[in-house]
């Protein structure tokens, strides 16, 4: 298990997945970059979970607020009273605990020392706007991107006229000063999370969270995430957030071996769907003043709608689809590694790699091939090592197919298409190349 998640940081790394942050400098702890084929991969997900909730939907619209907000959305949002979670220091190593991760612990996990008593930490970062530092100017960075939908319900009733029940969609970065930051890009202070607030009329709420617990858990299936490695679990009513009145965790088991890992992984939570009630509108009725009903014009009445929330984490997801697609095959006398992502996340589409990288009509019908299908896919050109070498690198990286120009190319006009996960060949016409792809990616 801890081997797993070593190999994967290392091949992010060697392979330009995620780096550590500002790593000339010795690294910012627990802060992560992307980078060639990481922001693809992001990209990816992102461009799935926006086509599977907006897109293929009459009824969800799209949205992209800002970071920053007037301070009295936290105040109205609960979230400047009861954004908290306990922690304890350690008096002799200074290492800092939640206090729910100590459960019973009298004396500090690492060094023995003793525990100061546990003290509420809020969680938002907390910065100035403008040159006077004082409580006039003070702005949160978002700890959630749900509050920037809230805040325009009315915008999205005046401007589209939609009917309950309908929701908004937003992809965006969001801020918590975590007391425990670790695990990869599990637990950071800085993620980005893909949300739905979804409008419903009262009585509908428990039926609707259903179904978008039963639509999220198959998106993860239907991208390639095996089942035994995904669950549903209900929260205990003293885990609820302060605005939700039921939530399901959809939880990914992962290889970590940290705090609370069992032999066959951890469950940790990839996407929270709660009934959020009318909680958020009435709050943000209340405290600016503005009218934030829905008016029902058969009935002629006004109420609040209640909020189902989808709420996953995109750095959580890419992670877990990275774990997914994490194979070692065993080749003749080699271990093959390979990412078998699913098609619409690999970071790269084909690859064009010349078998002989000193013969220069090869070379150049290679690039000529990789600059014509650039223009419909994502491909790449490689001539930075023999073909074996470069298979293995793109079987790493996930590339779904390699696209091999040998000296018969010159004379036949084929190339050999080998396909990433069953590392089959087959010989195509390079004019119906493009054609014989877009077929396999559509
Ligand atoms: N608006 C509801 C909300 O923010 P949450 O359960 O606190 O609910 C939703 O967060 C999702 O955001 C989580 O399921 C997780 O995927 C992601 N997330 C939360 N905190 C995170 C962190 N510190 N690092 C990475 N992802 C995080």
């Amino acid at each position: 298990m801890a081997d797993t998640m070593e190999k994967i940081v290392s091949l992010c790394k060697r392979r330009g997945f995620i780096f550590q942050s500002s790593d000339i400098y010795g690294g910012l702890a627990n802060t992560w970059d992307y980078g060639p084929f990481g922001v693809e991969l992001k990209n990816n997900v992102k461009r799935a979970w926006w086509k599977a909730n907006v897109y293929e939907r009459d009824d969800i619209f799209g949205m992209d607020a800002a970071i920053l907000m007037h301070p009295k959305v936290w105040e109205a949002s609960g979230h400047v009273e009861n954004f908290f979670d306990l922690k304890s220091d350690c008096k002799s190593c200074k290492k800092r605990f939640k206090s729910e991760d100590l459960k019973t612990a009298k004396v500090c996990p690492e060094c023995g020392g003793e525990l100061t008593e546990a003290r509420p930490f809020n969680l938002m970062f907390k910065t100035h706007r403008g040159v006077i530092e004082d409580a006039s100017s003070v702005v949160y960075l978002r700890p959630e991107t749900a509050q920037g939908m809230f805040v325009n319900f009315a915008n999205i009733l005046d401007s589209r006229h939609p009917k309950l029940p309908f929701g908004i969609a937003q992809i965006g970065k969001a801020f918590r000063n975590e007391i425990t930051p670790g695990n990869f890009t599990f637990r950071t202070c800085e993620f980005e999370q893909m949300e739905i607030e979804y409008f419903v009329r009262p009585e509908e709420a428990d039926k609707k969270l259903e179904e978008w617990i039963e639509a999220h858990f198959n998106w993860y299936i239907d991208l390639g995430i095996n089942k035994d490695n995904l669950r549903k679990r209900p929260h205990e009513k003293e885990e609820l957030a302060h605005y939700a009145r039921a939530c399901v965790d959809i939880e990914y088991r992962f290889p970590f071996t940290t705090r609370g890992a069992q032999a066959d992984g951890t469950w940790s939570e990839l996407e929270g769907i709660a009934n959020r009630t009318d909680f958020d509108l009435a709050q943000h009725s209340k405290i600016s003043g503005k009218e934030l009903q829905y008016f029902d014009d058969a009935a002629k009445q006004k109420f609040y709608p209640y909020i189902i929330e989808p709420s996953g984490g995109v750095d959580r997801t890419v992670l877990a689809f990275l774990v997914d697609a994490f194979c070692e095959e065993k080749v003749k006398d080699d271990i093959r590694v390979v990412l078998k992502l699913h098609k619409d996340l690999a970071p790269t589409k084909v690859a064009v790699l010349p078998l002989l990288r000193n013969r220069p009509e090869i070379v150049e019908l290679a690039r000529k091939i990789s600059r014509d299908l650039k223009k419909s896919m994502v491909a790449v050109y490689d001539d930075t090592g023999a073909i074996g070498k470069l298979y293995r690198r793109q079987d790493e990286v996930g590339t779904l197919y390699c696209v091999t120009v040998d000296v018969q190319s010159l004379e036949d006009n084929q190339v050999t298409v080998r396909d990433r996960d069953t590392m089959q060949q087959e010989r195509i016409g390079i004019d119906r190349i493009k054609e014989y792809l877009l077929n396999k990616l559509s």
